[in-house]
């Protein structure tokens, strides 16, 4: 990136976890520029355009077999909401409409509508936003004192999945809908789930008809190493969120990703010629993000994304990890193309943070800092070369303190 004086910035958080395949691609401008030129608008309501349905196919070859069914939103928080309400109307669909609660996490990030803010498990996000939706539990977090500077997924933190079923025992696992977890908490810190951690929610889920929702919406599109966190981790959800990478930024545009399961229990359910699911927004699946959206399926293919992030992560974590002799960091954690560094605060939490991004800044380097944690999401296109100078820098600028 160019910063506003013409200073050359490396983008080491790939702006906010979304230009996986780097920044102004034209082969997304184009394909943008040639669909407004076609059609501009298409109502998404009775109606759609082929683009649309070509995109729900291509997204649907890169999510985990049976989760095929694609619903197209603008923004990882709207894909959020759109989830809750699938939930929602799955399970009123099949008469069980007493399941209104939703179990989250400490930690979690969902995006800013109120749906997000109330799953949210960070402070600021909820404490001058009211209550939020009724109903919504939330477990512990998964980071733990003993796993500091792990790289991967930590050996011990398993047993804090059983939250979910402490919170069924408590509440009455048929009044729980769904438990929704980021496969990796990203914006709080990259705090990678421990092992078996995933399995264990799955499990539970199964035993008590819990829908089990992954929000994928920085997870997703090769940032871990594979398609999805569903495919890095082997557990597969029955409703997955995304956004981001999925048109490289270049248009906004969220989705969520169901079951056929989930799919046809709403389908079926409404009466023959009826709106099956009253959901939608004037821009879904607008003409333009879908054209976005498949030249980035195309520059995923063509440039084997995917197999380049998981190329590459060894060596980004070899990087990132050897910042640990630096005594200004508490803690790293990382999998795939995705790592968390926690700076000792000071000035109370997130000051130095602050200052340390625009440190950063001036030194030539990009990342998101949440607090006191820089969040390392460098494109999948990176080379060692880009990491090489991503840690220079980072070192670098933790020695000014
Ligand atoms: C896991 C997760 N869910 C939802 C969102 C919200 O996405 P958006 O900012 O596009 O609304 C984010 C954004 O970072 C996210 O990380």
């Amino acid at each position: 990136m160019y910063s506003h004086e013409g200073e050359r910035i490396l983008d080491g958080s790939s702006g906010l976890f979304c230009c996986a395949a780097g920044h102004s691609r034209p082969e997304i401008a184009e394909a943008v520029y040639a669909q407004l030129k076609e059609a501009a608008y298409v109502p998404p309501f009775q109606l759609s355009q082929p683009l649309a349905f070509e995109l729900a196919r291509r997204v649907s070859q890169m999510t985990p077999a049976g989760l095929d069914h694609i619903f197209f939103v603008n923004s990882g928080s709207e894909s959020v909401d759109t989830a809750m309400k699938i939930a929602y109307a799955y399970h009123y669909s099949r008469g069980e409409g007493q399941r209104q609660r939703f179990v989250s996490r400490e930690r979690a990030y969902h995006g800013v509508n109120m749906a997000g803010v109330s799953l949210s498990g960070m402070i600021k996000n909820r404490q001058a936003f009211g209550p939020g939706i009724p109903g919504v539990v939330h477990m512990r977090h998964t980071w733990l004192p003993e796993n500091r500077f792990v790289r991967g997924q930590p050996d011990t933190g398993i047993e804090l999945a059983d939250d979910l079923e402490r919170v069924a025992m408590n509440y009455g696992p048929d009044t729980i809908a769904a438990c929704i977890v980021e496969p990796i908490a990203g914006s709080t810190g990259v705090l990678v789930p421990p092992k078996g951690y995933l399995e264990r929610l799955r499990e539970i889920c199964d035993v008590h008809g819990i829908l089990l929702i992954f929000d994928e919406v920085i997870c997703g599109f090769g940032r871990l190493g594979a398609p999805f966190g569903a495919q890095a981790f082997g557990v597969t959800p029955d409703v997955m969120t995304m956004a981001k990478a999925l048109t490289n930024a270049a248009q906004p545009m969220g989705a969520v990703a169901v079951s056929d399961k989930v799919h046809s229990t709403i389908l079926e359910a409404a009466p023959e010629g009826a709106v099956e699911f009253f959901h939608g927004y004037t821009y879904s699946a607008h003409p333009a993000a879908c054209a976005a959206g498949l030249a980035t399926m195309d520059l995923f293919e063509k440039e084997d994304l995917v197999a380049r992030a998981d190329a590459l992560s060894p060596y980004f974590l070899d990087q990132v990890f050897a910042l640990s002799d630096l005594e200004i960091i508490t803690d790293i954690r990382g999998y795939g193309l995705f790592a968390g560094i926690d700076i000792s605060p000071e000035g109370g939490p997130g000051v130095r943070g602050l200052d340390f991004q625009k440190r950063l800044y001036r030194n030539g380097l990009h990342i998101k800092m949440t607090g006191d944690a820089g969040l390392l999401a460098p494109p999948l296109i990176a080379e060692p070369k880009h990491v090489d100078r991503m840690c220079e820098i980072l070192r670098q600028t933790l020695l000014e303190y």
